[in-house]
């Protein structure tokens, strides 16, 4: 196949854009550039769009660190969105997998494969979520005892679920959930009286957060780090 074709099917770029971006050496073809449109590419052949590989077949599956006052939506008219942090052509189909309110920062996947999101997000797949969590009063001792049993929010009639709430300082905390409730991190430590300041997700399930990612940044996951879920 020809690869401004390969890259139509692809990406979803109109033919004159794939050949544009071709020529403008943004496509690699088994690691080296490419830069005629009509180049025939082998069946197996890698092709890598921007850093990001790209495929007929396959979905895409991407993490990214989200930055302070972008919304996790796929449309906003107010507000920028983690998809506007891709390229034009990237976001097609792509969805985000658990949000992020628009303060908070960190882990953030996204996915156009609605079962992988899906067991993401699902409160029965149990996948956790570490948070890092800055609080504006020294932590009450008997915290972690009560987030280990379940607290009930206020408005609420079910207690959360058992929650893990490791001390790095005083108004420092490693906070992992198994479930995903709105504003559920502020509102736990609203109850036990205190307040968060900042917050960030530095974890889902097995996968961290890529340090080398800095805010704003994504990147396309391994087949390892997909087969996570
Ligand atoms: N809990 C919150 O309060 N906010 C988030 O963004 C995520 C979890």
């Amino acid at each position: 196949m020809r690869l401004d074709k390969f890259l139509c099917h692809a990406t979803g770029l109109s033919r004159s854009r794939a050949q544009g971006v071709i020529r403008g050496g943004q496509v690699q073809v088994d690691g080296e550039p490419v830069r005629n449109p009509a180049t025939a590419i082998a069946a197996d052949a890698q092709v890598v769009f921007r850093d990001t590989p790209v495929g007929l077949t396959g979905k895409r599956y991407f993490m990214l660190h989200k930055p302070q006052g972008v919304v996790c939506a796929t449309e906003d008219a107010q507000h920028r969105t983690v998809l506007d942090l891709m390229p034009d052509e990237l976001p097609r189909g792509l969805h985000v997998a658990g949000r992020l309110d628009a303060d908070t920062t960190g882990l953030v996947l996204i996915s156009d494969d609605g079962d992988w999101t899906h067991r993401i997000s699902s409160p029965k797949r149990d996948c956790a979520k570490v948070y890092r969590v800055s609080l504006a009063e020294p932590l009450d001792e008997d915290v972690a005892t009560r987030f280990a049993e379940g607290i009930l929010l206020r408005n609420e009639d079910k207690p959360t679920r058992p929650a893990q709430l490791q001390v790095l300082s005083p108004t420092e905390v490693l906070l992992s959930l198994h479930e995903g409730r709105y504003h559920q991190v502020k509102r736990m430590f609203a109850a036990v009286g205190n307040r968060v300041i900042a917050l960030h997700r530095q974890q889902i399930g097995a996968l961290q957060l890529d340090p080398a990612l800095a805010a704003g940044e994504y990147r396309a996951l391994s087949d390892d780090e997909v087969a996570l879920f």
